[in-house]
């Protein structure tokens, strides 16, 4: 995997005003994906006139490469914009800037009559299946719909595959008839992946898949997703909010923080040598099996500030305790500090030896 590839784009040339369907030189074809300087602003509307008066800033300038095949888990607090990432990039949310480039094509400004092949190369899965699942219709049906709006196949192919699917994520073919109130969390989030697989997607953007399912039934649906990533060279954005989840799974972490990616690096060498505090804190918090092994926990002050209104500088040094005078006012840029490893923090090379004094 060479260092290049993975540049986040914010930092390479800016591109000029092209095509969607033309090919930047810098996008080479093994890159699924390449996000560049994304922003999501909500406006807030107040006053009687119902005027735009503020903007939360959930996505404020994001960007990162994703090589096909891999694992780019995305992981911060809730509330730091790793939902809103997803959906714009499905374009379920319009994106207020940026570039998002999947395979070659800017999808952000694909007309809307064309994002039905791109619907379907794209899929979410949900932290709740059952939210997402209608209670009334039985599962199989739910798992067809997205064939049967893209006009994939006759009824009885149809069938095949979503029996076919099930069978591929563990469930008997029988469960078609079913309705999801019937399956426990761990089958629905089953058939929340098999919705998604029988597209037969390229990427897709798992939220929180796991988040809600007990501990041991958690490990059986990652492992699950692991194999079907085999399978199929599905490229896989796994969002998560606890670095413990994504640690196993993920090839490279993305760290979040108000709005921006903090940190991106190899699995490996954010946990080993963190280079963000933020990172090292979240790293920090994740429970260690083997009592042999001690570990200071870093317990962050305070709350994460307002997206409405972020801190000047460095979103984080409010509650940094390696914060110095420049982090106050200068916002530190996502650089890549060695080979791989980006992060956003005028101290990163000292993070790894640092910790708050107690
Ligand atoms: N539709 C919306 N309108 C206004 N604010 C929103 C909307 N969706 C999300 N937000 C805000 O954007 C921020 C990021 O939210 P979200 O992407 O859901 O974070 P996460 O998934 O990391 O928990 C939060 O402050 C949230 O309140
Ligand atoms: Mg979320």
């Amino acid at each position: 995997m060479s260092n290049v590839e993975l540049m986040p784009a914010s930092v390479a040339p800016a591109q000029p005003d092209v095509a969607p369907i033309a090919t930047p030189a810098s996008v080479p074809p093994e890159m699924i994906l390449d996000v560049r300087d994304l922003k999501k602003h909500f406006p807030v509307k107040g006053g009687l006139l119902r005027r735009t008066v503020a903007h939360v800033k959930a996505v404020d300038g994001v960007s990162f490469a994703m090589q096909r095949g891999e694992t780019l888990g995305l992981v911060g607090e809730s509330g730091c914009g790793k939902t809103t990432v997803g959906r714009t990039l499905l374009r379920l949310e319009k994106a207020t800037a940026g570039e998002v480039w999947f395979e070659q094509r800017d999808i952000l400004k694909l007309p809307s009559g064309q994002l039905k092949g791109l619907r379907r190369d794209m899929q979410i899965i949900f932290q709740d299946p059952y939210s997402s699942l209608d209670p009334r219709i039985p599962v199989g049906e739910s798992i067809a719909e997205g064939l049967l709006i893209h006009g994939i196949g006759s009824r009885q192919e149809r069938e095949d595959k979503v029996r076919e699917a099930l069978l591929r994520v563990g469930l008997h073919p029988s469960s078609m008839q079913r309705f999801p109130h019937q399956f426990s969390g761990g089958q629905r989030q089953r058939i929340g992946i098999a919705r998604a697989l029988v597209m037969e997607p390229k990427l897709i953007i798992a939220d929180e898949p796991v988040s809600a399912l007990d501990v041991s039934v958690q490990s059986q649906v990652l492992n699950l997703m692991r194999e079907l990533q085999q399978e199929f060279g599905l490229t896989y954005l796994f969002v998560a909010h606890n670095l413990s989840v994504v640690e196993h799974i993920s090839d490279r972490v993305a760290v979040m923080y108000l709005g921006k990616i903090v940190e991106l690096a190899d699995r490996k060498q954010l946990f080993s040598v963190s280079r963000h505090p933020y990172s090292k804190a979240l790293i920090s918090a994740i429970p260690v099996a083997n009592p042999k092994i001690r570990r200071q926990r870093i317990i962050l002050e305070g709350d994460v500030p307002s997206p409405l209104n972020p801190p000047a500088g460095c979103r984080f040094h409010p509650r940094c305790w390696m914060a110095q005078e420049i982090c106050r006012t200068v916002e530190p840029p996502l650089e890549e500090k060695v080979p791989g490893h980006w992060a956003a923090c005028h101290f990163a090379n000292d993070v790894a030896a640092s910790l708050p004094k107690k």
